[in-house]
């Protein structure tokens, strides 16, 4: 579907990508910013991309052209031709080159220009690039995107937080995380303060579990060098998982700016209790140690399950239940909240009730976002047979379906207008990496499973004597299915 997104443009911008042939540039950056472009959201958009690759403007603009053929292929040759022209390419590593090659692409604009540094690199290369930033005298005035996961441990972000703060002030950063810029995480919000009817269920006397679920069909995808170091607790709960935990736990922000919806968030830092080694299960798939460029005896996770807990009084002794791993059987990004069962009941045994697991609310965080509130109802027709019935709302069913902006687009659009708020802070981070450490520091061992499967079977017990939701009993109701 082409989309048609309308909205208040931002200024003239300069970005500087570092990792400019990188997946996610290939992926999401470079084809989210020609979006920006063609939907008049970023009109005025120049791209300085530089790599260690050896590469040129004219070889760069021939990888742009590769990525946005795979990955936006709705895009006519006139919006291409467009996008084009607004590449140039500095060589990794040489501060003249970034410096002469910056001034170059913004002397195209006569206007004042927003300069905005993405720095799509791993962790243990985001310092050199600032002090390259610093040297190159690019970083006043500024704004600069760091890609996470940020720092390694609570020693590393803490350095980390302290090296960047010599170069840039806090405002002019913004940690990304590309789940609080998708359009069903932010439904979160939206669900449930913009709402009655859920705040007074929002609880642990109604709500019995959470489940933060997203299995990856993907393996690593040449990603191998960034992968082996990080492993997937770095990679995907210290960043993503925990981040959508804190939109589901918050308290009511008393406003939507930054400074209220970061303190609601890292009040449920601060809230949760360590992560227990023995609540975690680590698993890598069978094959992985044959990868290119992972060691033999590599002992980096591809799967983790975990249980952890929010210890304030809206939901002491909850368990939030977070799994994520790569080959796993299905791509699926949910979040499912459980609630309670009914203390009593008058349906006999045999009449269905409970069989498929208590009622839940479900969100498909899916870039075509859904919603459901599964319930038990009465199957038609004689006697009194229950079943598992839902309510569904899914996106693309809406007329806005074409608005939806993707998640990097959306956050590079707020990073330009300057808008914190869907940006993590660096208290935040380091609270996370504390909590962690308990886990990095005694790392339970990695158990083998089968490429195609759920995870290592220990995943069960993690949960019992309740089940994980996914694989879904149903699936979702798809209106152009056959
Ligand atoms: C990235 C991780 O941040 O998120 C990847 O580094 C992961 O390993 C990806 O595949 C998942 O994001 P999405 O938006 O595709 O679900």
């Amino acid at each position: 579907m082409t989309r048609t997104t309308a909205g208040n443009p931002g200024p003239p911008t300069t970005v500087i990508l570092f990792g400019a042939t990188g997946d996610l540039a290939r992926r999401k950056l470079l084809p989210g910013m020609l979006h920006l472009m063609r939907t008049e959201l970023l009109p005025e958009l120049r791209i300085v991309g530089t790599s260690l690759e050896d590469h040129d403007r004219e070889s760069f603009i021939d990888f742009a052209r590769k990525a946005i053929e795979e990955f936006a292929p709705d895009v006519t040759d006139g919006q291409w031709d467009d996008f084009a022209k607004k590449l140039w390419f500095a060589p990794g590593g040489s501060v003249d080159a970034l410096k002469r090659t910056v001034a170059e692409a913004e002397a195209e604009c006569t206007e004042s220009q927003t300069r905005l540094h993405y720095l799509s690199v791993p962790p243990k290369a985001a310092l050199s690039v600032i002090e390259m930033l610093r040297d190159a005298d690019l970083a006043k005035g500024s704004r600069i995107i760091m890609e996470k996961p940020f720092g390694t441990d609570l020693v590393s972000a803490k350095a980390l937080n302290a090296a960047v703060h010599k170069v840039f002030r806090e405002e002019q950063i913004f940690r990304i995380d590309h789940f609080l810029g998708k359009e069903a995480a932010l439904n979160i919000l939206a669900l449930r303060f913009a709402n009655g009817l859920f705040e007074p269920i929002w609880n642990r006397h109604m709500i019995s579990n959470v489940q933060i679920d997203i299995p990856e069909t993907l393996g690593l995808e040449g990603r191998a060098a960034f992968y082996e170091g990080t492993g997937a607790y770095r990679d995907m709960v210290v960043t993503h998982l925990f981040q959508v935990l804190a939109f589901i736990a918050m308290e009511p922000p008393t406003a939507l700016d930054p400074h209220a919806i970061t303190e609601e968030k890292n009040k449920v830092f601060r809230s949760m209790l360590a992560i227990r080694p023995e609540n975690v299960v680590r698993g890598q798939y069978v094959g992985y140690r044959d990868g290119e460029g992972v060691d033999p005896e590599s002992e980096t996770e591809t799967f983790i399950a975990l249980k952890c807990f929010v210890d304030n009084w809206r939901w002491a002794g909850v368990p939030f239940y977070l799994r994520t791993g790569k080959k796993l059987a299905e791509g699926q990004r949910i979040i499912s909240v459980g609630f309670r069962e009914p203390p009593k009941s008058m349906f006999p045994e045999g009449s269905g009730i409970g069989q498929h697991g208590p009622d839940h609310l479900t969100f498909d965080l899916a870039d075509k976002a859904k919603m459901s509130l599964s319930f038990y109802g009465k199957r038609p027709g004689p006697g009194f047979r229950l079943d598992k019935q839902s309510m569904q709302f899914s996106v693309d069913e809406t007329s806005w379906a074409g608005s939806v902006l993707e998640a990097y687009e959306r956050l590079i659009l707020d990073a330009v207008k300057g808008n914190h708020t869907l940006f993590t802070t660096a208290d935040g981070v380091e609270r996370l990496w504390e909590i962690s450490q308990p886990l990095l520091d005694d790392q339970p061992p990695v158990r083998p499973y089968a490429a195609g499967s759920w995870g290592p079977n220990q995943i069960h017990q993690l949960i019992a004597p309740r089940a994980w939701r996914l694989p879904f009993e149903r699936r979702w109701r798809d209106k152009n299915a056959t």
